[in-house]
């Protein structure tokens, strides 16, 4: 029997996963700069986190989510996505009682929608994001964008494009869904199923129809940005004084509506030019999300935050030919020739990693030659070469393989020899 990988997955190899560490190594550190600590909640949930959450009539809720019975019969999801689970938790450890307010917090961890694979669209895919809970300041919308944006410029990545949008807060929401029912309700019948069953439910959802973008109707529909109230309007104009005064561009797209259900004011997209980029040019996306902490049983407490996924930012960084500085090679290969030696050969191997140096031997009784090989291949500094004479005298020879120069050394300067070297 022959098994493969399950479709829309990947296999991350040695080669590929230092380049997984370093960005989410830079993920962790950028989110201590800007004081954001770390959440990690279940990677599945009860269905009704997600689909109250997410809201049911989003294609991730109606199609994508993986959902089963566990044996004890309850309707469990792999996670889609991070916020709702955030909120739960949120709720549910009563974190609007914590003294540092608002709460900042952060999350790096596959996520589950079943959708058809594509480049850049996986069906289990590593989410890096961040929700502030408990602050409707305008500078805190711009604080998460200007995250985001840090983490992709940060990389070397160019040629980004923000896109943001107001949802308007709750009458103006009202206003405008009823503004596109009146629109799209005497043609509904020209439009796909889904958006005739969207109509009522969330006419909002229309606009993002993969099938129906090119109708003429969609052209003509009422925007969001003539509905806003004069506080919707005011706090989307704040946002923009705050992005501008930080140095951040952006364009306003009165389109961008985003495919999840909590949205309201802010939200907004970073797309990478498609350049040598595959279909999918959006990198991550979020927005505000008041209301939501209310739906899963907490008190009135605003939220904002973001997603990207590491996939696409990968993508990105390939499509754009830059190279992470991933430290490859090792300090030191102990090459080993003799009984005696290779019975000393253990406990000075862990004796300088403990000292922090990256060291690796042979365990496959190689000849000296091989062994050389060996520690040319792991791109090692240094050979240090362990033989009977060597070890009678107390020392090892040093072979420095840039150069091909070696010394002998006694093995109690061994340590402090390597890591002056090092420098
Ligand atoms: P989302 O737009 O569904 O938002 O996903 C955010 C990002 O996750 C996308 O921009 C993309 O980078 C990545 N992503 C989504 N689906 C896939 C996929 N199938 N394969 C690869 N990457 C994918 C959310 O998930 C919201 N929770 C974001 C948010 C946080 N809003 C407020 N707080």
């Amino acid at each position: 029997m022959n098994f493969k990988i399950p479709r829309g997955t990947q296999d991350i190899l040695p080669e590929q996963s230092a380049k997984w560490q370093y960005i989410e190594q830079r993920a962790h550190e950028l989110c201590r700069t800007y004081n954001y600590k770390e959440i990690r909640t279940p990677m599945f949930e009860q269905t009704e986190v997600f689909a109250r959450g997410v809201g049911d009539t989003t294609d991730i809720v109606q199609k994508e989510m993986y959902t089963f019975d566990d044996r004890g019969g309850r309707s469990l999801t792999l996670r889609p996505e991070g916020t709702a689970s955030v909120v739960r938790s949120y709720v549910e450890n009563k974190m609007h009682g914590l003294p540092d307010q608002p709460v900042k917090l952060y999350y790096i961890g596959p996520m589950f929608r079943y959708e058809r694979p594509q480049s850049g669209r996986m069906r289990q895919f590593v989410q890096f994001g961040v929700e502030a809970l408990g602050s409707d300041d305008p500078a805190i919308d711009a604080e998460v964008i200007a995250l985001a944006m840090d983490l992709y410029k940060g990389l070397g990545l160019t040629d980004l494009k923000l896109v943001i949008n107001s949802l308007g807060d709750k009458d103006s929401r009202t206003a405008h869904r009823n503004a596109l029912i009146d629109h799209f309700k005497p043609r509904i019948e020209e439009f796909c199923s889904d958006c005739q069953a969207r109509l009522e439910k969330n006419p909002l959802r229309i606009l993002d129809c993969k099938k129906d973008h090119g109708h003429e109707l969609m052209d003509t529909a009422p925007s969001i940005l003539d509905y806003l109230n004069e506080s919707s309007k005011a706090y989307f104009e704040q946002v923009q004084r705050y992005l501008t005064a930080i140095g951040i561009e952006f364009v306003v797209d009165a389109t961008l509506v985003r495919g999840l259900d909590y949205y309201n004011n802010t939200a907004f997209e970073i797309m990478i030019d498609g350049k040598g980029f595959g279909a999918i040019t959006t990198l991550s996306g979020g927005g505000r999300y008041n209301g939501l902490v209310e739906e899963f049983g907490g008190s009135d407490v605003p939220g904002i935050g973001f997603a990207l996924s590491i996939e696409r930012l990968l993508m990105a960084l390939e499509a754009q030919g830059i190279e992470l500085p991933i430290q490859e090679g090792i300090d030191a290969y102990l090459v080993v020739m003799g009984e005696e030696p290779k019975n000393v050969a253990p406990k000075l191997l862990h004796d300088l990693r403990k000292q922090g140096l990256t060291v690796d031997t042979d365990y496959l009784n190689k000849k000296m030659k091989a062994q050389f090989k060996a520690a040319d291949r792991l791109n090692a500094s240094f050979a240090i070469i362990l033989g009977e004479q060597e070890l009678e005298n107390d020392s090892v020879m040093v072979k420095a393989l840039s150069t091909g120069e070696q010394e002998e050394v006694k093995v109690q300067e061994l340590v402090s020899y390597l890591k002056s070297k090092k420098k």
